[in-house]
């Protein structure tokens, strides 16, 4: 988490449409590299990211599901494309569209991970946040987290299923493709 100390504040920021938040992170999720994006935006130093876990910077709204279904994907050696709410050193939210893929080194050796994120597109947002809120509500029925992580994966691919799509499908159907500065002009 972001510290013991820090709460979420309820405000959101964002950042410019043609920037990328970018780290990466070894076999485990401890972070290797963050770029100059990544630091300002979430509003750490370079010295007090490097080395720690990815969960420096998560925020209480994510369903814990939506991890379990990253690390699933990655595990399995195949990219994923998430919307995930962040959290500031400061506890503010900032929304981003995460493409995170494996990386490997010359000998094709599997060496860790690595997360390109953009501004997410303004009209799959309040569908995500719909979607995240109901998954949040279906795993706060379970006091394990473990039972609340699959609680939240069943209600998300049932969902899935009703809607005869898959998870890949389902996250570039939110969005008619506009992003963020484009759709509010
Ligand atoms: C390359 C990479 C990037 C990640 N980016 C984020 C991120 O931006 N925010 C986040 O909360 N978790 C991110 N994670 C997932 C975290 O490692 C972790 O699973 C998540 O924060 C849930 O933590 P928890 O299980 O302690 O609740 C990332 C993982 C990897 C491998």
């Amino acid at each position: 988490m972001a510290s013991p100390r820090t709460s979420p504040t309820g405000r959101e920021v964002t950042f410019a449409p043609d920037e990328i938040i970018v780290s990466k992170t070894d076999l485990r999720g401890v972070i290797t590299y963050a770029n100059d994006v990544f630091l300002r935006v979430a509003g750490y130093t370079e010295a007090e990211v490097l080395g720690q876990p990815h969960n420096l910077i998560r925020h209480p709204g994510m369903p814990r599901c939506v991890f379990r279904l990253l690390w699933d994907t990655l595990q399995a050696q195949r990219e994923i494309f998430a919307y995930v709410v962040n959290m500031t050193k400061t506890g503010d939210a900032y929304w981003v569209f995460a493409h995170v893929t494996p990386s490997y080194d010359l000998e094709h050796r599997h060496v860790g991970y690595h997360s390109n994120r953009r501004v997410p597109y303004a009209d799959a947002l309040p569908k995500v946040k719909q979607l995240y809120a109901q998954l949040l509500a279906e795993e706060s029925r379970h006091t394990n987290p473990r039972a609340a992580c699959a609680a939240g994966l069943a209600l998300l691919q049932n969902q899935l299923s009703q809607h005869g799509t898959d998870y890949d499908t389902f996250v570039f159907s939110l969005s008619a493709n506009t992003c963020l500065e484009a759709s509010q002009a």
